[in-house]
């Protein structure tokens, strides 16, 4: 099992990821009050898990799905909190995906200006990148993640067995992250290169998410609430892949992650912030995970979308994080019209 330390201002925390990491979470909560935020996919399969080893916990349910991520399920944690009496020292324990653990986060961040919070990660992505960091969010009125708090957990619990029972689209899902962190990393870069044969072997993956943990602790240690524009960086093909999620909504964040970082290698070799080879070996790692970049017939259509983008700080402008060369990156902006018609490279025949 690997701990990784995550020393940040607000609140320092670690990781423990690894075989063992559940019980590890047990012996954490011991004598606390329990308060578990899951959604109807996790607690079906996990129902006797958890009535096993939190047997005092109050456990509160909610519908699975992106859809969901929104004001009515997190006025619907903090309610059930209430109802649970929960008080500043009780403890939220996120146990789901990306989903819950940003929704469960955002109401332990507010609920009497923030009670205890710890996460267990149960979906590859949530593992190697949204339970990390500490930002909390819902949408709100179709824009992702507009309302939102940075709120550490105390504790990240990732333990593999809960991989397990995840469907391969999903395994795909968290791959798109990692693919990303390897853009952004030399050292996972490396691992990904050398074992691409192994990307959907769970042994394998368990090495790999550690090592996206460490990168992950490292950029947020340094920029906690991204005003140095370094955590920036993390939102790598985001830009697209946000736009393209908010108009479609079909696939997975981690494969809108994937296309995002496919088309943006475009618009970095276009407008010659990086070279041909190198935009052509992130594309060739994209390709390991997502072997054909889809098409949308309306992808224009998502500059809408794009333009609501966090990062944008000038009206017209789309802001972006393109890749320049092996471990480095630039934010960059374009006119809106210019990302228009890049957007347009995503029409068409499959590729
Ligand atoms: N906070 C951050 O820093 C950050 C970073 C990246 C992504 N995110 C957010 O994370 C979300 C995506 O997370 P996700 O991909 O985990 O989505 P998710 O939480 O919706 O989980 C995906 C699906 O897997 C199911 N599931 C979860 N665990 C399972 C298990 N062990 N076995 C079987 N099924 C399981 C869920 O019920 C759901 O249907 C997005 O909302 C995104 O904005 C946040
Ligand atoms: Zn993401």
């Amino acid at each position: 099992m690997k701990i990784i330390r995550v020393h940040t201002k607000s609140r320092p925390s670690s990781v423990c990821c690894g075989a063992g990491a559940l019980d590890e979470a047990i012996n954490f909560l011991q004598g606390a009050q329990v308060f578990i935020v899951t959604d109807s996919n996790v607690f079906r399969l996990y129902q006797t898990l958890l009535a096993e080893r939190f047997p005092q916990a109050s456990v509160c349910v909610l519908p699975a799905g992106e859809r969901h991520k929104n004001r009515r399920s997190l006025f619907r944690i903090l309610d059930e909190m209430l109802g649970a009496q929960l008080h500043r020292s009780s403890v939220v324990v996120a146990l789901g995906g990306g989903v819950i653990g940003d929704m469960a986060g955002l109401a332990a961040a507010v609920y009497m200006r923030g009670t205890r919070l710890i996460q267990i990660p149960t979906t590859l992505l949530a593992q190697v990148d949204s339970s990390v960091g500490g930002k909390t969010a819902i949408d709100y009125r179709g824009v992702k993640n507009m309302v939102g708090a940075f709120y550490q957990p105390e504790r990240v619990f990732c333990d593999p067995l809960f991989l397990q029972t995840l469907p391969n689209r999903e395994i795909r899902c968290g791959l798109g992250e990692i693919i990303k962190t390897a853009v952004l990393d030399p050292q996972v870069k490396d691992l990904v290169v050398q074992n691409f044969t192994r990307l959907f072997d769970f042994a394998f993956l368990q090495d790999l998410a550690a090592e996206c943990v460490r990168f992950k602790a490292h950029i947020v240690e340094r920029d906690e609430t991204e005003t140095s524009g370094l955590r920036k960086c993390l939102n790598l093909g985001h830009t697209t892949g946000h736009a393209l999620e908010l108009l479609c909504g079909r696939r997975s964040h981690g494969e809108y992650v994937l296309i995002g970082m496919w088309l943006e290698s475009k618009i970095a070799e276009a407008e010659g912030v990086c070279s041909r080879e190198y935009a052509e070996q992130i594309r060739a790692m994209i390709r390991l995970v997502l072997p054909r970049i889809p098409c949308f017939a309306n992808a224009a259509e998502g500059l809408q979308f794009a333009l609501l983008d966090k990062k944008n700080t000038s009206q017209g402008m789309v802001s972006m994080i393109l890749p320049k060369a092996e471990g480095e990156y630039v934010e960059y902006v374009l006119p809106a019209e210019r990302y228009g018609e890049y957007l347009k490279l995503l029409e068409g025949e499959q590729r």
